[in-house]
C-alpha cells in the first residue's frame, strides 16, 4: 500500500488534468514550498529576470535601426545630440550599453536562480530522506531500495533543471512573444496578423507532441529506475555473484533492460526530431513569407511600411519564432519536473512510523515481555500466517531462548518486539504495556539487537560502535569493545579504532563484524537485548570467544536468544520450540530433556555431530 505509484498505471488520470493547464503547474506546488523560505531572494532574482528580458527586446528595435538607418557615419552632423537614433554611431554605442546592461542582469539573475535552487534543494533532499528513513518497514518491503534512491536522485535533477533555469526560461519566452507581438502590431498590423496566422497552429502541435514526448519520458524513468536498481543488486551482492557465476545472467538481465530503454528512447527521439524540423519548417516558411510580403509593402512611392520597421519586423519575428520553437522543450521540461514533484512529494507526504504510530507512552522499560496469543502475517502476504496464537512470558532479566527450524518465525517475533509491524490479533507486551502504546522511539533506544547478518556502515569501526550510543566517549567506546572481545582484533590494525571498514574500508570476518555489532549492542546497555544467531558465523575457537562476550552482554538484562547450537543456550530460563509458527514446546532444558520430544531429539542430533 506504501508503494509509489507507477506513472504508466496513471495515464489515465493524467490525461484527465492536462486539459487545465493551470492546474498542471499549481501540481509543481509541492516545490514552491520550499522556495518560500528564500522568497526575497527569488523575487530580487525575477526582478532581474524581468529588466534582461526587458532589455532583450530592446535589441532587435535598435538592430533595425542600424540596418534600416540611411545616415552617412563619416558626417557627423548630430543635431539633437547624442540621443539622436537616426545616427549610426550612437545606434551601435547604444547596442553596446544594452549588451553591458543585459549582462550585468543576466548573471546577477542566473547566481540568484542557481543559489535559490540549491538552498530548496538541500531542503528538499535532506526532507525526503528524513521522510523515508521514518518510513515504516512495510514501504522497504514494497519499495526496491535501488529504484527509490535512484528515483529520488534522478527527480531531484529534474527539479533542479526547472527551478534554476527552465522556468525563468519559460516565462523570459512568453515575454519575448508577448512584448514582440505588441510590437509587431505597432510596426504594421497587417504584417502582424499574417504573422500570427502561423503561430497558433505551431502552438497547438506543440501541446500534442508534448504531452506525447512527456509521456515517453516519463515511462523512459521507470526504466532507467529499474537498470539503476539491477546494477546495486548485482554490485551489492556481487560476491554472490560470482560465486554462482552468475555474472552472464546479471548482463542479460541489464541487456534486456537497456534494450528497452534504448528503444523506448530512441522512439521518443523520432518523434522529438518530428518536432523539431517540423518547427524548423514552420518557421523558415513563415519568414519567408513574411520577408516577402514586407518588402512589398517597402515598395512604392508611398510605402505602407519604412525600411527600418520591414528591419525591425523582420528582426522580432525570429526572435519570437525561436521563442515558440524553444517553449515546447521548456514546457516539456516543467511537465517532467511536474512528474518529479508528484513522485517526491508522494514520499514527503506519505505517512511516516512517526505518523502512524499513535503511542506515547515512555515508562522506564524494565524488560518483562509478553506475547498473548499473537497471530501475525507480513503486510504483503497478508493470506500466510507467519505466527499463529503465540503465547509466552518471561521476567525482568531472565533469557529466553528460541530454536526451530528455518523459516518457523523466530525472527519475526524479534520484528514484532522493536515494533516494526502490527500484529493481526493478540497482543505484544512489554512490562505489561502494549508496544503499541509505547513511543516507539523510546521503546528502541532501551533494546538493542545483534541481528542475523551485521551490516558495518562505511566509516571507521570506532562509528560503527558508537552507532549504539551516538554520544559515547572514547573510553567507553573502547571499554564496549574490550567486553565484546573485539579489541584484540581492532588493535592489530594499524590503524585501531580509526579503521575505515565497510564498502570503502577493509571488509571484516562474519566474527569480527558479529563481535562489532556485540560492542554495539553493549554500549547501548538496553534492558532487553536481542540476539538473532549471534555465533552462527564463527568457528569453535571464535565462538568461545564470542560465547564469552555474550555472556558479558547478557548479565543484568531480559534477553532472547534465537540460536542452532543448542549448547549456546542451555541455561536459558525458557526455551521455546517453535515449527511453522506454532509452539510446539515449552520449558527449561532439562524439561524439556524430560519431554523426549522435538528439542531431546535435536540435542541429541548435536551431540553426535560434535
Ligand atoms: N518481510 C517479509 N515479508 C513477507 N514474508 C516474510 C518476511 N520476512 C519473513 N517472511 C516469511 O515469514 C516466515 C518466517 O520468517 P522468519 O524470518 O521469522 O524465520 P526464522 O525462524 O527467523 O528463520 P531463520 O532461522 O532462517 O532465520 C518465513 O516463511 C518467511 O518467508
Ligand atoms: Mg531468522
Amino acid at each position: 500500500m506504501y508503494q509509489i505509484k507507477r506513472m504508466s498505471e496513471g495515464t489515465k488520470d493524467h490525461e484527465k488534468k492536462e486539459k487545465v493547464p493551470n492546474k498542471s503547474i499549481f501540481r509543481l506546488s509541492g516545490i514552491f514550498h520550499y522556495l518560500r523560505p528564500y522568497a526575497f531572494m527569488y523575487f530580487i532574482g525575477w526582478i532581474f529576470l524581468v529588466l534582461s528580458t526587458s532589455a532583450g527586446l530592446v535589441f532587435p528595435y535598435l538592430m533595425g535601426k542600424l540596418l534600416g538607418t540611411t545616415v552617412n557615419p563619416s558626417s557627423p552632423s548630430m543635431p539633437s545630440g547624442f540621443l539622436d537614433l537616426n545616427n549610426v554611431t550612437n545606434v551601435a554605442i547604444a547596442l553596446f550599453v544594452l549588451f553591458g546592461v543585459q549582462a550585468l542582469f543576466s548573471f546577477f539573475r542566473v547566481v540568484i536562480f542557481n543559489n535559490v535552487t540549491e538552498n530548496s534543494l538541500r531542503d528538499l533532499r535532506n526532507d525526503a530522506f528524513s521522510k523515508m528513513i521514518f518510513m515504516p518497514m512495510d514501504f522497504f518491503n514494497t519499495n526496491k531500495v535501488g529504484e527509490l534512491t535512484s528515483r529520488v536522485s534522478s527527480d531531484i535533477t529534474q527539479i533542479q533543471e526547472t527551478l534554476r533555469t527552465t522556468i525563468a526560461e519559460f516565462f523570459r519566452q512568453i515575454v519575448i512573444i508577448v512584448g514582440g507581438i505588441s510590437f509587431l502590431f505597432f510596426i504594421s498590423w497587417k504584417l502582424a496578423l499574417i504573422m500570427l496566422a502561423t503561430v497558433p497552429v505551431m502552438a497547438l502541435i506543440a501541446v500534442f507532441f508534448g504531452r506525447y514526448i512527456r509521456r515517453l519520458s516519463k515511462e523512459a524513468q521507470n526504466f532507467s529506475a529499474q537498470s539503476n536498481a539491477i546494477v546495486e543488486e548485482a554490485l551489492t551482492g556481487i560476491a554472490n555473484v560470482k560465486a554462482f557465476t552468475n555474472e552472464y545472467f546479471n548482463i542479460k538481465r541489464f541487456s534486456k533492460n537497456t534494450q528497452e530503454l534504448r528503444d523506448l528512447n530512441v522512439r521518443s527521439g523520432v518523434w522529438r526530431g518530428l518536432f523539431v524540423s517540423f518547427i524548423i519548417f514552420c518557421l523558415f516558411g513563415a519568414i519567408v513569407f513574411i520577408v516577402w510580403q514586407g518588402l512589398l509593402m517597402t515598395q512604392g512611392t508611398n510605402p505602407e511600411l519604412s525600411k527600418e520597421g520591414f528591419y525591425q519586423f523582420v528582426l522580432f519575428t525570429i526572435m519570437m519564432g525561436a521563442s515558440v520553437g524553444s517553449l515546447p522543450d521548456l514546457y516539456a521540461s516543467i511537465q517532467k519536473a511536474i512528474g518529479a514533484t508528484e513522485n517526491l512529494m508522494e514520499i514527503i507526504n506519505g505517512k511516516s512510523e512517526l505518523e502512524l504510530h499513535t503511542g506515547k507512552q515512555k515508562n522506564e522499560v524494565k524488560g518483562q515481555i509478553e506475547f498473548e496469543s499473537v497471530r501475525f502475517s507480513y503486510p504483503q502476504r497478508k493470506d500466510m500466517d507467519v505466527l499463529n496464537s503465540i503465547s509466552f512470558k518471561i521476567e525482568r532479566n531472565q533469557t529466553l531462548a528460541i530454536v526451530g527450524a528455518s523459516g518457523a518465525g523466530k525472527t519475526t517475533i524479534t520484528n514484532l518486539l522493536f515494533g516494526f509491524y502490527a500484529v493481526d490479533e493478540g497482543r505484544v507486551l512489554i512490562d505489561g504495556v502494549n508496544v503499541s502504546d509505547y513511543d516507539l522511539n523510546h521503546l528502541r533506544e532501551n533494546m538493542a539487537i545483534v541481528p542475523q547478518d551485521v551490516l558495518l556502515f562505511s566509516g571507521s569501526i570506532m562509528e560503527n560502535i558508537r552507532f549504539g550510543l551516538t554520544d559515547a566517549t572514547n573510553d567507553q567506546v573502547i571499554t564496549a569493545a574490550k567486553l565484546a572481545n573485539a579489541w584484540e582484533f581492532i588493535e592489530s590494525f594499524p590503524e585501531g579504532l580509526q579503521t575505515e571498514v565497510g564498502d570503502r574500508g577493509i571488509q571484516l570476518s562474519g566474527g569480527q563484524k558479529q563481535r562489532i555489532a556485540i560492542a554495539r549492542a553493549l554500549l547501548k546497555n538496553p534492558s532487553i537485548l536481542i540476539l538473532d544467531e549471534a555465533t552462527s558465523a564463527l568457528d569453535s575457537e571464535s565462538e568461545k570467544l564470542v560465547q564469552d562476550a555474550l555472556s558479558n552482554l547478557m548479565k543484568d538484562r531480559t534477553s532472547l536468544v534465537i540460536a542452532h547450537r543448542l549448547a549456546t543456550i542451555r541455561k536459558a530460563d525458557k526455551i521455546l520450540v517453535m515449527q511453522n509458527g506454532v509452539i510446539e514446546e515449552a520449558g527449561t532444558h532439562q524439561e524439556l530433556m524430560d519431554l523426549k520430544g522435538n528439542y531431546a531429539n535435536l540435542v541429541s542430533l548435536q551431540l553426535l555431530d560434535s
